[in-house]
């Protein structure tokens, strides 16, 4: 059975991700930096019976990702997903930009999201069911001073996602994102923790709480699966409806 490519699966997001898939019996490749966390979501992902591999890279090393794709295309029948869920939220106004810090972040969350729909083009359109998932943001909607290159990275994989989903639309490959809210992860933890941040995105949400990796999760299934197959260049938002009231 076809493998769906799970990036930054180590953690957070992109953990629960790899669980979920598994859980809904889909075959999973999974990608971090983070050996250990990589190794714990493998292990849950296994005792679902499914087929599962790791590799352990930085997704922004082109010859890194080649290598890591090439084993897994000869470890699994074929590949009809992508989630890119690895990212980094790098804090830096833009009062104090340097042109180094804002690479980074542009390359791990967007550069590389296209770079990986680029690579994985031909066997998702192969698949013929080919479907992928980027981790945008409400953040790609609204700015925060703290944010500049991460609110840049997440809005423009919107403008990624409807592009992508023109061209590869037409081979029966549907791209889409997802906007989180405030998801209870360790990138979000220090943030959470400073001052009254946490009570005060938990007040503003209807919902009336964090939304937990699961919740995220979920939501990237149902856009790999042919529930979702007539969706396609547009982003879903799960953030309780925090987005979705004034705030006055
Ligand atoms: N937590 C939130 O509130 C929230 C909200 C909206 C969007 N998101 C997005 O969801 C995605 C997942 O975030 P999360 O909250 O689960 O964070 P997390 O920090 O828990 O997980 C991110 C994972 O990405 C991996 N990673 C980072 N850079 C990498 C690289 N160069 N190569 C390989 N792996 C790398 C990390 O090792 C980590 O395992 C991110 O794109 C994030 O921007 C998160």
């Amino acid at each position: 059975m076809n493998a769906t490519l799970v990036t930054g699966a180590a953690s957070g997001i992109g953990r629960a991700t790899g669980i979920a898939l598994a859980r809904a019996g889909r075959p999973v490749i999974l990608w971090d930096l983070n050996e250990d966390g990589l190794n714990a979501t493998a292990e849950a992902c296994r005792t679902f019976g499914i087929d599962v591999s790791t590799a352990t890279l930085d997704v922004t090393n082109e010859s890194a990702r080649r290598a890591a794709l090439d084993a897994a295309q000869e470890y699994h029948a074929g590949i009809n997903g992508l989630v890119h869920a690895a990212g980094v939220s790098g804090p830096q106004p833009i009062s104090a930009f340097t042109q180094l810090e804002w690479s980074a972040v542009l390359n791990v969350n967007l550069t590389t999201a296209a770079a990986l729909t680029h690579e994985l083009h031909a066997p998702l359109i192969e698949a013929g069911d080919g479907a992928v998932v980027y981790l945008s943001s409400i953040e790609g909607f609204f700015g925060h001073q703290w944010l500049p290159a991460y609110c840049a990275s997440k809005a423009g994989l919107l403008g990624l996602a409807r592009a992508s989903a023109h061209e590869l639309g037409q081979f029966g490959v549907r791209v889409n994102c997802v906007c989180p809210g405030a998801v209870q992860t360790p990138m979000l933890e220090p943030f959470l923790d400073l001052g009254n941040n946490r009570a005060t995105i938990i007040g503003r949400t209807p919902l009336g709480r964090l939304a937990q990796p699961d919740d995220i999760a979920d939501a990237i299934v149902f856009l790999l699966s042919p529930a979702a197959r007539f969706v396609n260049g547009t982003s879903l938002v799960v953030d309780g409806g925090l987005t979705a009231i004034s705030g006055i």
